[in-house]
């Protein structure tokens, strides 16, 4: 697929959309679009989903090496003394309408985090690995009290003996699925860890620049994730799979959508254009929640729609299009989809944001300017 040409005025390259622009220098991790890879802190991400935990992971983004036994006892030890919120927070959560979308919720409910965040002491640094890990202990509490108390349901305290997978299902509903669906989650975790300089991780980055602290520059990557061309695309896609509704309805469907030149979502990406590296990995386990489900009907579609879309738009699925059945066949409402990744993502966000921090210069692009040129006043008699 060819690249959008650059817009010239006044004789300046601009790149809508920041299109090709290298920003700046990221250990974090590294995406090769000709190979399709994908690698965090230098290892492959489908290999850090094949043998890895998504608290192995987040101690990887944070600290450059995976945690040694010891380190990540220590570390999970940490993240579970966190999980709890407060009464406070409980009755601000409370309060949010029960309409709202719970990403607006979750949105603000780390905001309120900030607003009530202690000094715990230390370096800057310091602080912000301590923060870091109550957003990431935290976050999946706000959200799974958001989602119980919007149903008229009984608030579910978080369990210090479970995984982080394990307990989000518990405090959403009650229970813990079986292990392979328990996988199925860890992974996805996983794969939406972290992705370099996409567009909420380059939010939390920007606010981050100005000193701004690690609260307010997570809120702004939520913010940001919230749009349908970011994360928010997983529930995107699962509403379209349900208009969609039969396997014999895919190819009519996406005809018409051709038509109507709309976007398909869980299609296309910015920096792959070849394939998407977290895809296959994703689909398998769509395929496994299928066949455990005996629903194959999401799967059917989404092969319909894959096919025609990368034979003849030479477009192909990002990870939002198999994540998004996958969370839908796990049990959670749609508007849940996107606060999940929240969750995951969180990871990414800190690590780039204590990045920034490290090696920080204002974030302050220029513009062309193209309205009228300069002009005096009229008296408002004249106007
Ligand atoms: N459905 C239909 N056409 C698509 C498409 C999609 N999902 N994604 C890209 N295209 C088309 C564009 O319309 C454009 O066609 P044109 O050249 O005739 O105008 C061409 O492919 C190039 O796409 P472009 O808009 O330059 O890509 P981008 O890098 O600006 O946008 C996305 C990337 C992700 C925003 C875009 O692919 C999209 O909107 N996808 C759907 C939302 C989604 O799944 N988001 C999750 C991303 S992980």
């Amino acid at each position: 697929m060819a690249r959008k040409p650059k817009t010239a005025a006044a004789n300046v390259d601009i790149r809508k959309g920041l299109d090709g622009v290298v920003v700046d220098t990221t250990a974090v991790s590294r995406v090769v679009p000709e190979t399709n890879s994908l690698t965090y802190r230098g290892y492959a991400v489908q290999d850090l989903a094949a043998q890895c935990s998504f608290e192995e992971v987040a101690y990887l983004l944070w600290n450059g090496e995976l945690p040694t036994r010891s380190q990540l006892a220590a570390f999970r030890r940490d993240e579970r003394s966190r999980r709890e919120i407060s009464k406070d927070h409980i009755a601000v959560i409370r309060r949010f309408p029960k309409d709202a979308h719970p990403m607006d919720t979750i949105r603000t409910a780390v905001s309120y985090l900030g607003a009530t965040e202690v000094a715990w002491g230390g370096g800057k640094l310091e602080e912000d690995r301590r923060r870091a890990m109550d957003l990431l202990a935290k976050i999946p509490t706000m959200i799974a009290t958001d989602y119980r108390l919007r149903h008229g349901k009984r608030r579910i305290a978080p369990r210090g003996d479970l995984s982080m997978s394990e307990n989000f299902f518990h405090m959403c509903f009650g229970t813990v699925p079986p292990p392979e669906v328990i996988r199925a989650f860890d992974i996805s975790l996983i794969l939406y860890a972290e992705h370099s300089f996409n567009a909420s991780t380059f939010a939390a980055r920007v606010v981050s620049s100005t000193m701004s602290d690690i609260y307010s520059a997570a809120v702004g990557g939520i913010a940001a994730l919230k749009g349908p061309l970011h994360g928010g695309a997983n529930e995107a896609v699962m509403h379209m799979l349900l208009e969609i509704g039969h396997p014999k309805k895919a190819e009519p469907w996406l005809r018409k959508a051709f038509r109507d030149r709309k976007l398909v979502m869980g299609f296309g990406h910015r920096v792959y254009k070849w394939g998407d590296s977290r895809v296959p990995t994703m689909r398998k386990c769509l395929h496994d929640l299928a066949a455990w489900k005996k629903d194959e009907r999401w799967v059917e579609i989404e092969d319909v729609l894959a096919q025609i879309m990368v034979d003849e738009k030479g477009i192909h699925p990002n990870l939002d299009f198999p994540a998004g059945p996958a969370y839908y066949m796990m049990g959670f409402d749609i508007d849940l989809f996107t606060p999940i990744f929240v969750m995951s993502r969180i990871t990414g966000w800190t690590a780039h944001i204590m990045e920034q921090s490290a090696d920080n210069r204002l974030i302050r692009p220029l513009s062309t300017y193209t309205g009228r040129d300069q002009r005096e006043i009229p008296p408002i008699s004249k106007r």
